[in-house]
């Protein structure tokens, strides 16, 4: 099969020799990445997967059996929208580019690797998760993440080899070079470089760090530079399903844990089998907090230059009546900032208010069970590496703490070495058609019309 039979496409791959000749070089290198640190142990198997192969409403969710080592990692743009023109910044109005404008040339390249870094790295991080899985249903949704993460990779990589010439094709393999918690060559940003070892923390990924994606590509969607807006477009299709793995995983520990409780009478969950809601809790304060060190500092010049660019904008720029955002504020920490070097602030906020919606719904399961507990996010100053609230230490609550009583309740707040052995300890495969393990409830309904009951993974023998 020749690259562009291989490779679903609309960017006219067939015709676009460069590009092609460009992608015949980087295919069998990302094949070998895939190869080494692809989901470990099951790249024989036959897993029940949506491919796309379309942009056309209903191409791009085709399902069938497939090894994911042929799986068909396909390039697609969104459609094109006629006479669109510059959203925001200081060339609103303009039509938008279809080259690179050279004066942003590297604040692009910077933009789509740091994008483009994070996608194989999830795929490095949940390697070995897929020996441990719940039940075949979990099995299956985690491979068609780590797949589509890896045609995420695609996506960036054509940005790169198309528009950036020699500087893209070495950016391109260094993303197969770089390793998720490596010493000498980590992952770009730090929630990449941890490590994901149960399903409790791969359902949180997926919740929190995920929906950070999401709201990376929703910015990048507003984009001038029209491939980077049509790219990042698309991949928000697939997105949702990631956010859907996690918050659905999560709401059935979740559910089990309450069941647990009402089953046995015993509100000690962990004597019962099942993950406890403090653990939960724990979990929550870890993952919420390092996603929020990935929109970068609070007050930020390079946000305000790539908002100024054209680069990078607000989700749903079009809902804001101001697109130049020269005047104003925003209130920060206590302190007025100029609106355009809030950009990071402005999206985290619709970041955070996105998660209040997850928890709520994960606290209705609760209740639904009539148990007293509630989850909650952690303040945005609670464990935070990266911005203003770095230096300090904070409770949940977002009281400041001295180093002395951070590091006497530190466990308290986050998970630490006894509750990851002990989840890790649940976490035993269950590989029979129909059986799910004991800490998780079942999903309600099966993938693609499928009941629970279906063999969403043929293990070969
Ligand atoms: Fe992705
Ligand atoms: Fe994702």
């Amino acid at each position: 099969m020749s690259l562009y039979e291989r490779i679903p496409n609309n960017v006219n791959l067939s015709t676009d020799k460069r590009l092609l000749r460009a992608l015949e070089h980087w295919l069998p290198n990302y094949m070998q990445w895939w190869s080494d640190m692809g989901p470990e142990g099951f790249q024989a198997d036959d897993v029940y997967l949506r491919t796309a192969t379309s942009v056309e409403p209903g191409g791009w969710a085709h399902f069938d059996y497939v090894k994911m080592p042929d799986y068909r990692w396909g390039i697609f743009l969104a459609p094109p929208e006629h006479d669109r023109r510059v959203g925001f910044g200081d060339h609103f109005g303009k039509p938008v580019w279809q080259e690179v404008p050279g004066e942003y040339r590297n604040m692009l390249r910077r933009l789509i690797v740091t994008q483009g870094d994070t996608e194989p790295a999830s795929v490095e991080q949940q390697r070995l998760l897929g020996q441990s899985a719940p039940c075949l249903y979990d099995l299956r949704n985690l491979f068609q993440v780590n797949v589509e993460e890896g045609r995420h990779l695609w996506a960036m990589v054509y940005l790169l080899h198309s528009y950036f010439g020699r500087d893209g094709r070495e950016e391109s393999e260094e993303l197969l070079e770089r390793r998720s918690g490596s010493s000498d060559k980590p992952r770009i940003l730090e929630a990449f470089n941890e490590p994901i070892e149960d399903w409790l923390s791969f359902y949180m990924f997926t919740t929190f760090t995920d929906r950070d994606g999401k709201y990376q590509l929703l910015a990048l969607a507003e984009s001038g530079f029209d491939p980077l807006s049509r790219t990042t477009r698309f991949m928000l299709t697939e997105e949702a399903h990631h956010m859907f793995v996690g918050e659905s995983g999560v709401r059935r520990v979740v559910r089990r844990a309450c069941e647990i409780m009402r089953e046995t009478g015993d509100d000690d969950v962990r004597r019962q089998g099942g993950v406890d809601l403090p653990t939960v809790q724990k979990y929550i304060n870890l993952w919420f907090s390092l996603s929020l060190d990935l929109f970068g500092g609070e007050v930020s010049s390079n946000a305000a230059s790539f908002f100024s660019a054209g680069m990078k904008g607000r989700v749903q720029e079009e809902k804001y009546p101001d697109h130049l955002a020269l005047e104003g504020s925003y209130h920060v920490g206590g302190e007025d900032i100029p609106l355009r070097n809030a950009m990071n602030e402005v999206l985290r906020d619709s970041y955070i208010e996105d998660c209040e919606k997850c928890i709520a719904r994960w606290n209705r399961v609760i209740d639904e069970h009539e148990i007293q507990y509630q989850l909650r996010l952690p303040d945005r100053r609670f464990h935070r590496h990266i911005g203003a609230y770095s230096a300090g230490c904070f409770d949940p609550q977002g009281h400041k703490l001295s180093e002395e009583q951070w590091n006497a309740r530190r466990d308290e707040f986050l998970p630490g070495e006894k509750d990851f052995a002990y989840v890790r300890n649940l976490m035993v495969p269950v590989m029979e058609i129909g059986k799910i393990a004991h800490w998780i409830s079942k999903p309600t309904t099966g993938i693609h019309g499928m009941p629970f009951e279906f063999e969403y993974v043929r293990r070969e023998q």
